[in-house]
């Protein structure tokens, strides 16, 4: 008999011996080149990968896009096998919530900052069925925009906490040629918007500028430079634009000493964008 004391050494004797490395691509679909980005990364690092496509309503608000979000699984299914996905899980809202669920996973402290605090109960409804989503899938590996970086922080935060045996891979944000960061939601702007969208990205590029020049050398300049950039984009208003540390999410002041997060979210006529740039350790 053996005698294991962690959960680590526990887990690693209870693996079957056989399995093959599985990767897990969760997506609301309406899928674009930043969601296939990550299962191109799954495809060459994984024997198998699900690609799981499901409009979460539990993560969307009162008033949110949830009935017009936008929706095409046939191209969503030639687009993942394109890029390689075994398996595409697409289940209905009941098979995923049958009536009479009563439970909520809630990362606490970081969700109350950012999209959290403009959006109450959003990354509930994220933890909620990404925990879902890795029982039922139980991958070994999961893959996660930084697009979304307070969702990675949170996802993270919630599998090192509860223990899901499961490797998060953060990946790049895939943008546009004007830099405009992909989202599904990009296709509700007008045109004249969606050039004024352009500015989000050029804000944050100009303040990692300034951050490496030395012009910009406080959380409270980088936001300020960033907020005044953004603020002078007529029809464009700043829902936040914060700096602080990452993953942490707690406020900086100097920007040096730890890795920090330079993230913002606006409004462009009825859409909400968000968009962010990560500044490393120096
Ligand atoms: P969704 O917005 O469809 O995004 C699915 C995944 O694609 C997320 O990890 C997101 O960060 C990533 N992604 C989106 N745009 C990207 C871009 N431009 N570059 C790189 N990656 C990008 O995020 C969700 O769905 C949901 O909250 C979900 C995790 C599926 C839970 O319902």
């Amino acid at each position: 008999m053996k005698t294991v004391r962690t959960i680590d050494e526990l887990r690693k004797l209870l693996a079957p011996q056989r399995r093959k490395t599985l990767g897990l691509v969760p997506t609301m679909g309406y899928l674009h080149r930043g969601h296939l980005s990550l299962i191109e990364r799954a495809v060459k690092e994984c024997d198998r990968v699900v690609v799981s496509l499901f409009v979460n309503p539990l993560q969307f608000g009162p008033g949110e896009d949830l009935e017009r979000y936008p929706r095409d699984p046939d191209r969503d299914v030639r687009l993942a096998e394109q890029a390689g996905a075994d398996i595409l899980f697409a289940p209905s809202t009941a098979e995923m919530y049958p009536a009479g669920a009563q439970t909520v996973v809630r990362v606490s402290g970081l969700t109350d900052r950012l999209c959290g605090a403009s959006r109450p109960g959003h990354f509930d409804g994220v933890a909620t069925v990404v925990s879902k989503l890795f029982h039922i899938v139980e991958p070994d590996r999961a893959y996660f925009g930084l697009k979304d970086a307070q969702q990675v922080a949170v996802i993270q935060r919630m599998v090192e906490d509860l223990n899901f045996p499961v490797t998060i891979v953060p990946c790049p944000t895939v943008r546009e040629e004007d830099g405009l960061a992909m989202s599904s939601r990009n296709v509700y702007l007008s045109a004249e918007d969606r050039k004024k969208a352009a500015s989000i990205y050029r804000a944050l590029r100009e303040a990692t500028r300034k951050r490496k020049t030395g012009e910009v050398s406080t959380a409270s300049q980088a936001v300020r430079m960033i907020r005044e950039q953004l603020e002078a984009v007529p029809g464009l208003t700043v829902e936040y634009a914060e700096v602080l540390s990452y993953p942490g999410l707690e406020p900086v002041n100097e920007l040096r000493s730890q890795q920090v997060i330079a993230a913002v979210a606006v409004r462009l006529g009825r859409t909400r964008l968000i968009d962010n740039v990560i500044w490393p350790k120096e």
